[in-house]
């Protein structure tokens, strides 16, 4: 049942079983569903070598590789995570908005006017578009041609179910084998990238990230590792790219159902009103969170909310779950961005990027890609609302997409005068 549909399996458990409940699921463990937001907090604020998140992530190590922040716990995920951090901070962040623009705007002129078509793999070549050219810093035009060629297929997981590892004796045969030459060959590609960095003379201004990575090191002075720095590039496109897709397919989904909103959100975008268009994004997050579990696995017992929970066992923080319980939200399942109008969102039930030493290292990073992706294209063209049903969630691995792929329809083209008007 969990894998035919996951998010009515969780809610049917809640209903069933309360605010704590238990399941087992072959080739990943037994999961600990947390609801309430106190026992969320103690599992947040728990101690790192009790809690591994590394541990719990363990399917995913066959994408992102053994060195990436996701797989580590403890010391050595505290020494890359120390060592990530400089280049997610605001003011790094800030010194992309720029380049996001610019990639904004290029993907925008491509969509057709009049037809209707799914945003989501529009959004998500934009969000690889991101990341290659501020995290990974390639601006040249071959090389982004193989990269936007060879790195795709790498990341693309697809059903949840890819992630269980097969029989060894397996990975030599079909889906497996060929999904091996997909890493290799991106692999080589961002290889050659980290070489290519490490002698730039251009390194010391350079604003990426791999290049603030690579002129980094630890508290001892020592640098990062090449293949560390691998699985971390490997890792912060699979972490970066296909969220930040799904969360601004989400943003539209809602948007093109609330016409109002969708009116005030471009007029917003008009303006260069932030504080509007982060509560779009930070209510969009909410209502439809990318992610709806984060998972720490127990090194040793833990008490509860009053049960003894074996060493062993996934917590899993249920996002979902809080942020609709009406406990939290008064009427939760409706889209009110005015709920997060000049508010900061209590980190207890807003928890699109999970929280503790482990939150998201991105969540800046992808809240201010949001903001600046719906204001540009909203500046551009001017979509048509819809009285179509909402899109129901599919899961796609780790994400939770809309299953039709966000469906909008571009009404023209908006020209500066048009902007002026809506002013
Ligand atoms: C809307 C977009 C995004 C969502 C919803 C999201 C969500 C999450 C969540 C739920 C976690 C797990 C947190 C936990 O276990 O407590 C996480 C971890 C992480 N995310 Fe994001 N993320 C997004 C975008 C990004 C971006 C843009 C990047 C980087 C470019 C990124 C990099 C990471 C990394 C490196 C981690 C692991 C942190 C650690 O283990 O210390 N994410 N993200």
């Amino acid at each position: 049942m969990i894998w035919l549909d996951p998010v009515r399996f969780v809610q049917f458990c809640h209903r069933r079983y309360g605010k704590l409940f238990t399941t087992r699921i072959p080739g990943i463990g037994t999961l600990v569903f947390v609801t309430d937001p106190d026992d969320i907090k103690s599992v947040m604020r728990g101690d790192p070598a009790i809690f591994h998140a590394g541990e719990a992530a363990a399917p995913l190590s066959q994408v992102v590789g053994p060195q990436s922040i996701l797989m580590l716990d403890g010391d050595r995920h505290r020494r890359s995570r120390a060592m990530m951090l400089p280049a997610f901070h605001g003011d790094s962040v800030r010194r992309q908005v720029a380049e996001m623009v610019a990639i904004t705007v290029d993907e925008v002129a491509r969509w057709p006017v009049g037809e209707q078509f799914p945003l989501f793999p529009r959004m998500q070549k934009l969000t690889l578009e991101v990341i290659l050219r501020t995290v990974i810093g390639v601006h040249d035009a071959r090389r982004l041609a193989a990269l936007r060629a060879a790195l795709p297929p790498m990341l693309d997981i697809g059903s949840p179910l890819e992630l269980i590892p097969p029989p060894r004796v397996l990975l030599r045969f079909g889906m497996w084998r060929r999904r091996a030459q997909h890493r290799a060959a991106a692999l080589a590609l961002l290889t050659d990238e980290i070489t290519r960095c490490r002698a730039d003379p251009q390194l010391e201004a350079r604003t990426d990230a791999l290049a603030m990575l690579v002129r980094g090191s630890d508290a001892d002075g020592a640098p990062m590792a090449d293949d560390d720095l691998l699985d971390q590039l490997v890792t912060l496109l699979l972490a970066g790219h296909d969220t930040t897709a799904t969360a601004l397919s989400w943003a539209f989904e809602r948007l093109t159902r609330h016409p109002a909103l969708l009116h005030r959100t471009a007029a917003a975008a008009a303006d260069g009103d932030d504080a509007w268009l982060d509560a779009v994004c930070k209510e969009s997050l909410r209502v439809r969170p990318v992610v709806f579990e984060f998972g720490r696995k127990l090194t040793a017992p833990v008490q509860l909310a009053g049960h003894r929970i074996p060493a062993g066992h996934i917590l899993a923080p249920s996002i979902n779950l809080v942020h609709h319980s009406p406990r939290h939200y008064s009427d939760p399942d409706d889209f009110r961005p005015q709920r997060f109008l000049n508010q900061r969102p209590d980190p207890a039930v807003w928890l699109p990027f999970g929280g503790g030493v482990r939150r998201c290292l991105g969540a800046t990073f992808a809240q201010v890609e949001m903001r600046t992706v719906l204001r540009e294209v909203l500046r551009r063209v001017e979509l048509a609302p819809t009285t179509a049903p909402d899109e129901p969630v599919r899961p796609r691995h780790v994400t939770m997409m809309p299953r039709h792929g966000a469906m909008v329809t571009v009404r023209r083209r908006l020209t500066v005068a048009d902007r002026v008007v809506t002013r």
